[in-house]
């Protein structure tokens, strides 16, 4: 084409893109960053017509330079002519925005060039250092030995856990880390289906087969700009598939989205051939000894006339796929289901099975290596805020990047974090800013952490003392500074009650278990004015007895004193009030504090004046609950465990829920208690307990028999809770043999009517086809398989029916009921948050009911990979 047509050319697509747009978009989801670039605000990349921008903005520190121009000088890589190297710190992070839950493809490369004029990766010694994706290792780049033009690329797929990611490069004291070019692709949800919080993993190879000319094709053939490298697979027996025809994905399959023109080519080999082996080596850049690799096969016949094509998939002679037939001008992806193979590399046989009467063909093929994701980041709220205290006082402290507790090694100087043996994300129990010279206002996100230690001595900051309801802090220290004013009263009290005897009341435990949390914390004298010497007995189970108490506002209490305050029980304890001080729900017993030291181990709540359900159902012939009365504890207590489910992130399953653990307030509202037991559970990782744990009677048998947790076994107890209320027996009785409580209603249905099985206290003062579907639903939650038994959601929708159907008529006559109310406030609140669109959030879980609205089914879907 000659000079003149080509401006003619562009002239017209000029004409045509007023009416659209100028430039090629950069598709949303991308984010690229030309690392070291600095001449300017932007470039489009002549390759991929992709807008690339400077990394200045996304990173600290470092320093930018150019490669040897002469070193690249064929290459059309606009980024990898200038990079970013970090001789200082042990850690430096990229910080990009990404979308919190969504999937990303994370792509990082390295060109050295020679950068410096040292030659380090060819001179010998060893050049190589670490990369990590947020708070997990993630690979090492090794430029040992290699050539300086060389082009080094490491991607990883990984689910972001935030609003940003993390990209950091640890130094490892084996030559500078540098970095050339970083390039973020959101990917669609259902893509690389086994990737979660959890799991990453990290590229090993990607190949497309066939006669293909390009030695890399990507963006925008392909739309996530995976790198997929040519097959070299041209010579004998290797011939080349190639068809016009349209290739699909399966229907409903969008696991990997290979692009049509990638799968309308594939190789085979000569007829006279029944295998073809393809073989992966991690090399020098891939750590060969820990690799657990994730092989994925993509196959699409496109050979005319659907050819009889069957073959077999080998990994080192083991089996990974039987007798399998690629679907004619559909691609079929194959890959291991929740396995990795565990080795450095592998030859991956594809061999003809006899039936067959051709050889086995291959369109495109991936491996990747694990990457697991075991190290948490620390707590949202204490990012945020240390992000803001970094901004206003303009800290420049070079550790202070990247997440600041996780990993431990790389905690930024000047703060210590409590790591809950991992279980919860880390959270920040100390800050240090001493002499680092501050000034201003002292900052409020403090206020918003769980600090037990501030010090922000000997700076320049003025103002006032801001009055801060920081419970947690023990020890605050503002000397040396500008400020005015007194100490606030709650500190002064504090700092009073911190004389020696009163001391050790605190600090027992605190060594190894502090907790974080904003509830308040009682001391065993406090306990004793409150309880008036421990007098009044309101409970006593194994764990101890719950004592009445009156608070100083003349709020009544129930203190719950743990019999032994020894080590292994606080075990069980701190779960416990972590559990509570995270959830808040109307039917969730509130708490108030708790007390925690070598004198006592103690939790403190509200009263709930009429006691546990258990004592109020056997309560004695005298007096009895209503049907409604049944039905509105039963939707009570559903709904706070609806709660503990749906609204909670991860869920949290109670464990012992039961009758005894159902508390009533005055007004007979229900409330779940007792979370000793709870766990959080999250799909992705069943949590698999060692000991069963609940109450006999309650417990469900498919997790006592797998031991594998999930919000299911509540369900099943709720259905002996259920079946309880309805006929105000135990969970086991004795008639006269013992007898479990689903049995003993069967055998009753069985044997006469619905009216045998229903506490006679009730006096057939109830519809019976409204205690007929209450005793079907407690059936259905005590089913053997934990998959059939409905979710508490579904619960609370059917007995929500069941009280409109069954209170409907006398409602009108009665006029307002308490709870009923309660409700209908309830529902109201929950519309109002739905238009604002602003669900309360408070900590982990939501507020209100909203999941009611959010309706959630709780089915899995059904992966269609495969033949
Ligand atoms: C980039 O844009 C130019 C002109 O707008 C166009 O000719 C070229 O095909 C585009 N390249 C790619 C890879 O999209
Ligand atoms: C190679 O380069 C590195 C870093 O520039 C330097 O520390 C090392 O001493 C050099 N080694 C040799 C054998 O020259
Ligand atoms: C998690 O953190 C620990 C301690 O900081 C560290 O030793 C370990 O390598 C980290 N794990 C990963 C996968 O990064
Ligand atoms: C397959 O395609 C490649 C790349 O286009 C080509 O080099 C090779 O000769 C082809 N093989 C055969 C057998 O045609
Ligand atoms: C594909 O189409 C081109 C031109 O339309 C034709 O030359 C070629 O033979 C076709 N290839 C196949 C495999 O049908
Ligand atoms: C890095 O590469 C060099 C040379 O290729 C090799 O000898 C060395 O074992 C590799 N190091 C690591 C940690 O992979
Ligand atoms: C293909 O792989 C199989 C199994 O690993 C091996 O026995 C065979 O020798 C390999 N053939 C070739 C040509 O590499
Ligand atoms: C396939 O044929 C081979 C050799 O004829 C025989 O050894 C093998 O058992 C056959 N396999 C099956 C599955 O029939
Ligand atoms: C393929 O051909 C073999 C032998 O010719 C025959 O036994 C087999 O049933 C055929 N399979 C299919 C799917 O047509
Ligand atoms: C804070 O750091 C300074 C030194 O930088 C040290 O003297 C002081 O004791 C530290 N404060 C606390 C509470 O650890
Ligand atoms: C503290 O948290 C509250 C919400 O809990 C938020 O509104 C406020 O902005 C936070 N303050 C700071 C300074 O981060």
């Amino acid at each position: 084409m000659s000079t003149k047509a080509r401006w003619l050319l562009a002239f017209q697509l000029f004409l045509a893109a007023t009416i659209i747009q100028v430039h090629a978009l950069t598709p949303p989801g991308f984010t690229n960053i030309d690392c070291g670039f600095v001449d300017g605000e932007s470039y489009t990349d002549s390759t991929t017509n992709l807008t690339y921008v400077p990394d200045h903005e996304f990173v600290e520190g470092g320093t930018h330079h150019e490669v040897v121009p002469k070193l690249i000088s064929g290459s059309t890589d606009e980024q990898e002519k200038t990079l970013r190297s970090f001789p200082d710190g042990q850690r430096n992070c990229y910080t990009i925005p990404s979308t919190s839950g969504k999937k990303y493809l994370i792509r990082t490369t390295f060109t050295y060039g020679n950068y410096d004029g040292l030659r380090s990766s060819e001179n010998g010694s060893l050049f190589l250092f670490g990369l990590h994706i947020g708070v997990n290792f993630w690979t090492t780049v090794n430029l040992t030995k290699q050539d300086s033009s060389d082009t080094i690329w490491k991607e990883v797929l990984t689910v972001a856990p935030d609003e940003f990611i993390y990209v950091c490069l640890v130094n490892f004291g084996s030559g500078t880390p540098f970095i050339s070019a970083l390039e973020l692709r959101q990917l669609d949800d259902p893509m690389y289906p086994f990737l979660n919080l959890f799991v990453s993993v990290s590229y090993f190879t990607r190949m497309r087969f066939g006669a293909v000319d390009d030695f890399i094709t990507r963006y925008p053939t392909d739309l996530f700009d995976r790198f997929w490298e040519a097959a070299q697979c041209y010579s004998y027996p290797w011939l080349n598939l190639t068809t016009n025809q349209t290739v699909n994905k399966l229907p409903g399959n969008d696991n990997f989205q290979v692009p049509t023109l990638i799968v309308q080519k594939a190789s085979t080999i000569n007829s006279g051939f029944s295998w073809l082996n393809i073989s992966i080596t991690a090399g020098d850049n891939l750590n060969g000894q820990s690799l657990e690799l994730l092989p994925i096969f993509h196959f699409a016949e496109i050979e005319k006339n659907r050819p009889n094509r069957t073959f077999q998939i080998y990994s080192d002679g083991n089996e990974l796929h039987q007798a399998f037939s690629p679907s004619y001008l559909q691609v079929d992806s194959v890959y291991l289901r929740d396995r990795y193979l565990h080795e450095s590399g592998t030859t991956f046989t594809l061999c003809k099975t006899n039936s067959s009467e051709l050889p086995p063909l291959i369109n495109a093929f991936e491996a990747y290596s694990l990457v697991r994701m075991e190290n948490l980041t620390t707590d949202t709220i204490d990012v945020s805020s240390m992000k803001q205290v970094k901004t206003q006082y303009n800290v420049q402290r070079r550790s202070w990047n990247g997440d600041p507790c996780s990993p431990k090694e790389y905690t930024w100087e000047g703060v210590k974090c409590n790591y809950y043996d991992g279980k919860q994300n880390p959270r920040i129990i100390l800050v240090n800013l001493s002499a680092s010279r501050l000034s201003g206002w002292i900052n409020p996100s403090f206020r918003n952490m769980s600090l037990e230690i501030l010090d922000l001595s000997h700076n320049n900051l003025s103002g006032t003392i801001p009055y801060n309801q920081v419970n947690s802090l023990k020890s605050l220290n503002l000397s040396y500074n500008q400020l005015i004013g007194s100490v606030p009263d709650y500190l002064f009290k504090r700092y009073k009650a911190g004389k020696p005897k009163e001391h050790d009341d605190y600090d027992m435990y605190e060594e190894e278990n502090p907790l974080h949390s904003d509830t308040r914390r009682f001391t065993y004298t406090e306990l004793r004015t409150i309880t008036n010497n421990f007098q009044s007995i309101i409970g006593n189970g194994g764990f101890g007895t719950v004592y009445h108490g009156i608070l100083g506002n003349g709020e009544e209490v129930a203190v719950k004193v743990l019999r032994e305050t020894s080590r292994a029980l606080s075990k069980d304890f701190l779960p416990e009030v972590q559990t509570l001080s995270k959830v808040h729900h109307k039917n969730l017993v509130t708490f108030l504090g708790y007390c925690l030291n070598k004198k006592c181990l103690a939790l403190v709540y509200d009263f709930m004046s009429r006691g546990n359900l258990q004592e109020v159902l056997r309560g004695g012939q005298d007096y009895s609950l209503s049907w409604e009365e049944r039905l509105h504890i039963a939707l009570d207590a559903a709904q706070g465990l609806e709660y503990l489910h749906e609204s909670c992130t991860p869920a949290i399953v109670h464990r012992d829920v039961k009758t005894a653990n159902i508390l009533l307030d005055e007004n007979l509202v229900a409330m779940i208690s007792d979370f000793g037991l709870s766990r959080s559970y999250t799909p992705a990782h069943t949590h698999i307990s060692t000991i069963a744990a609940g109450t006999v009677g309650y417990l469900d048998p498919e997790y006592h028999a797998t031991f594998q947790l999930t919000v299911k076994a509540d369900v099943y107890s709720f259905g002996i809770v259920l079946l309880e209320i309805i006929t105000g027996q135990p969970s086991v009785l004795v008639d006269p043999e013992p007898v479990h409580l689903p049995n003993w209603v069967r055998q009753k249905i069985a044997r006469g009517s619905i009216h045998d099985a229903v506490d006679s206290r009730l006096m057939h003062q109830y519809d019976a086809t409204s205690v007929q579907s209450v005793i079907d639903l407690a059936m259905n939650c005590v089913g053997n398989v934990s998959i059939d038994r409905p979710s508490m959601t579904e619960i609370v929708i059917k007995l929500k029916e069941c009280l409109l159907a069954g209170t409907g008529k006398k409602q009108l006559v009665s006029g307002s009921y308490k709870q009923k109310d309660a409700m209908d406030a309830g529902i109201a609140r929950q519309f109002q948050l739905l238009i604002s669109g602003v669900p309360i959030v408070s900590n982990e879980c939501i507020s209100g009911g909203i999941t009611e609205l959010s309706y959630y089914s709780g089915s899995s879907t059904v992966e269609q990979v495969g033949a």
